[in-house]
């Protein structure tokens, strides 16, 4: 019998590597749809009332506590840039991270490129701005742990430009990605939180203040898990990875990805839908 005939009949060993790149693949495409849901809701929401009234357009958004304040033209600048360029950074970082449209349309991933790092750098400076100065929802912790996240995104954002101009790809893809993580982690927030509140009737959050366990875990989970599972990725990736460790890798991709589908899926029907 030859090695073709052999390798049909008989049962084929789990492929780990083959199931690390299929639960990938599965979870980038399920956050692209929740990227792509939630640009919709920053389109729907904060372009209409900016093009009509400019900075006095988000006066009218409730839901946006440390959106406006009267005589404060710097802070209300930085805010309408937020979620102005909030566009650009969710609905462009998964577009630079599908390997088609690096391959196929490389000016293309070049300028969505730039513009990604200016609107994550621009993003966060005014977050912090924002975060520092006015009153927003949450605590002293919520302030300093969505702070770091700010000032990951600056870090990485330098680390992919500063790899990426002296030619070294593979370190400015992994730099990207990681950029990709932290400055999503807004997104994982909402998504996590509304998953989490399905599941668990929500448990650990009070809703009034935006405090409680859960909030104070979700406030360093909203980086530092995804930024984990990237870390796991790549150790998955290298030659030497036992299938064990892509094996674990996987199930808890599959577990994350299930969690994250019911997140956007509570995400959009009971915080985006009802505000648009
Ligand atoms: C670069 C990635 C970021 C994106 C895409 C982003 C996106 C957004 C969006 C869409 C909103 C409107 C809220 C909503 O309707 O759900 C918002 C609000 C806000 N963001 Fe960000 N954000 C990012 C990073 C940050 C960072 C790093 C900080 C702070 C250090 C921050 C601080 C704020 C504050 C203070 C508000 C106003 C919340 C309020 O009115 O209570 N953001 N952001």
């Amino acid at each position: 019998m030859n090695d073709a005939v052999l390798s049909t009949t008989l049962p084929r060993p789990f492929d780990a590597r083959r199931a690390v790149n299929l639960a990938v693949t599965s979870w980038f495409v399920i956050a692209a749809l929740g990227h792509a849901l939630f640009l919709f809701y920053i389109l729907a929401v904060f372009y209409p009332p900016i093009a009509q009234s400019g900075l006095s357009g988000l006066q009218s958004l409730e839901h946006l506590p440390a959106g406006f304040r009267e005589g404060d033209t710097l802070g209300n600048l930085a805010a309408v840039a937020h979620v102005l360029l909030a566009a650009i950074v969710i609905g462009g970082g998964p577009l630079q991270l599908i390997p088609a449209v690096r391959k196929h349309a490389p000016t293309f991933h070049r300028w969505l490129g730039r513009s990604y790092l200016m609107a994550a750098v621009i993003g966060s400076v005014g977050g912090l701005y924002m975060i520092w100065t006015r009153h927003s929802l949450g605590n002293l912790w919520s302030q300093v742990t969505i702070s770091i996240d700010g000032v990951l995104i600056l870090v990485f954002a330098f680390q992919a430009l500063r790899n990426v101009l002296a030619g070294r790809i593979v370190a400015h893809r992994r730099w990207a990605m990681r950029l990709f993580m932290a400055a999503s982690a807004v997104w994982f927030l909402r998504v996590a939180l509304m998953g989490w509140a399905t599941l668990t009737g929500g448990w650990g959050i009070d809703w009034e203040t935006f405090t409680g366990p859960f909030v104070y875990a979700l406030g360093v989970g909203q980086y530092l898990v995804p930024l984990a599972m990237l870390e796991w990725y790549f150790i998955c990736k290298r030659r030497e990875a036992g299938p064990l460790v892509q094996a674990a890798f996987v199930s808890t991709m599959v577990l994350l990805t299930v969690f994250m589908a019911i997140g956007i899926f509570a995400a959009t029907m009971g915080m985006w839908l009802p505000r648009i």
